[in-house]
């Protein structure tokens, strides 16, 4: 067993402690005991929560107590928090981070203090995306040639809001620090603070490097006008806010800047609060990362993923998965009962009632049309082009077999299944 603080009860911590109670046994299989978040350590017991865990307004009470083993730090901030980090660590305990801008000052120093004590901080780049559990196992053989991505979610979805609704920045600001997207301090997006700490800690991953925001080039949104996303607009490009790191020759290129990209790069489809990063690897080639990049729970799942590693640790990962009587007990579904819809192509003789004979077999298969087109083969032949409706896999197979035999159709009947 292993009991966990949460320093730091806002978005982000109420929603580790809900995960941690709400998908208490598939987390507890998957870390192989139990993990109880026991004690959340807040400023204002005043404020309302929506957590059922116990709260405390004394840190230092909590890491004194030798009965808590991680610390999952969610305060925010640098001094404070590297304060209590340092502690935590001192003490022995586990440290779980989200904090990025502590990290993007102090990452080195405390990885130095942690030694062999398990210092996490995969929530800190990038929310839900396990970027750094990418870049420490995964992609492990590889030099890594470059990194280029949208690693800040406030900034990306109010560009993208700019751009698909002509969204005024000062509006839309406000939009998403009501959303729960934006930092303490909203300059710390906009100004692409945010996304160069982040930046910071991929490019210790990638590459040892160990700069500070000072030492780096940041430029964030806030010059983006409506004349400029008009100017991409008709260009075709997208604007984007990237935080990009490159190996050239012996230097590494490390910047946070606005950007305009050709509308046929995938980044440009991140939309909204997703970020997306590409890391190109000297043997794997692109590989591309895309995920929720703010909001509680996509942050909490990150948090969660490096509390169960460290309840792992030592002990191997399950290979094929997880077996636990505590879990419900799933099978696999069927083949027959899979739900989706389907396109169809039939080529049927071009005379009257083809039409209608094809639509009474997928009536009687319980098939619904949803969209037809009807293009010439030949002179005595037509090609019917049909989606449905969402219908069973054992219908559209009946069906099919039905029309195969219809005298009508003349050819084997292609089907495709359409997933949107
Ligand atoms: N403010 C950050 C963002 C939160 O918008 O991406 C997640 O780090």
């Amino acid at each position: 067993m292993l009991k966990i603080a949460i320093i730091g009860v806002g978005t982000v911590g109420s929603s580790v402690a809900n995960i941690l109670r709400d998908n208490k046994d598939i987390i507890c299989s998957r870390a192989g005991m139990q993990l109880i978040p026991s004690i959340g350590v807040v400023n204002n017991l005043n404020k309302k929560r929506d957590v059922s865990i116990k709260l405390t307004d004394d840190i230092d009470l909590v890491l004194e107590d030798d009965s808590i083993d991680i610390i999952v730090e969610l305060m925010g901030g640098v001094t404070q928090a590297y304060e209590v980090v340092k502690k935590a660590l001192t003490k022995g305990k586990a440290v779980v981070t989200a904090n990025k801008a502590l990290l993007a000052y102090h990452r080195y120093e405390l990885q130095e203090l942690a030694g062999d004590i398990p210092f996490e901080f995969e929530a800190a780049v990038a929310g839900g995306i396990p970027i750094i559990n990418a870049l420490r196992e995964g992609l492990t053989a590889n030099h890594i040639e470059s990194m280029k991505g949208i690693m800040n979610g406030t900034c990306n979805y109010m560009l993208t809001r700019m751009i698909n609704d002509g969204v005024a920045y000062d509006d839309i600001l406000k939009e998403s620090q009501d959303l729960g997207y934006a930092e303490a301090d909203p300059s710390f997006d906009v100004g692409g603070f945010d996304a160069a700490h982040k930046l910071l800690i991929l490019a210790s991953i990638a590459y040892g490097i160990d700069a500070k925001p000072e030492d780096i080039l940041i430029e964030g949104i806030e010059n983006i006008t409506s004349e400029d996303i008009e100017f991409a607009n008709e260009f075709d490009y997208c604007v984007k806010l990237l935080g990009i790191a490159k190996k050239v020759g012996k230097q590494i290129e490390l910047r946070v800047n606005s950007a305009f990209i050709p509308n046929t790069q995938m980044l440009t489809k991140v939309d909204g609060v997703m970020n997306g990063i590409s890391v190109i690897g000297d043997k794997v080639g692109e590989t591309m990362y895309y995920g929720a990049g703010a909001g509680g729970d996509a942050t909490a799942s990150a948090v969660i993923a490096n509390i169960v590693d460290i309840a792992r640790r030592g002990k191997g990962s399950p290979m094929l998965g997880f077996k636990s009587e505590n879990l419900e007990n799933l099978i696999l579904m069927s083949k027959d009962d899979i739900k989706t819809k389907y396109y169809l192509r039939l080529r049927v003789e071009d005379k009257t009632g083809a039409l209608a004979k094809v639509s009474s077999i997928l009536a009687n298969h319980n098939i619904s049309i949803e969209k037809m087109l009807q293009k010439p083969v030949n002179k005595t032949c037509v090609h019917l082009l049909l989606s449905t409706h969402t219908c069973m896999e054992k219908d559209i197979n009946q069906a099919l077999k039905t029309l195969e035999d219809e005298i009508v159709v003349t050819k084997k009947p292609a089907m495709i299944r359409i997933e949107d």
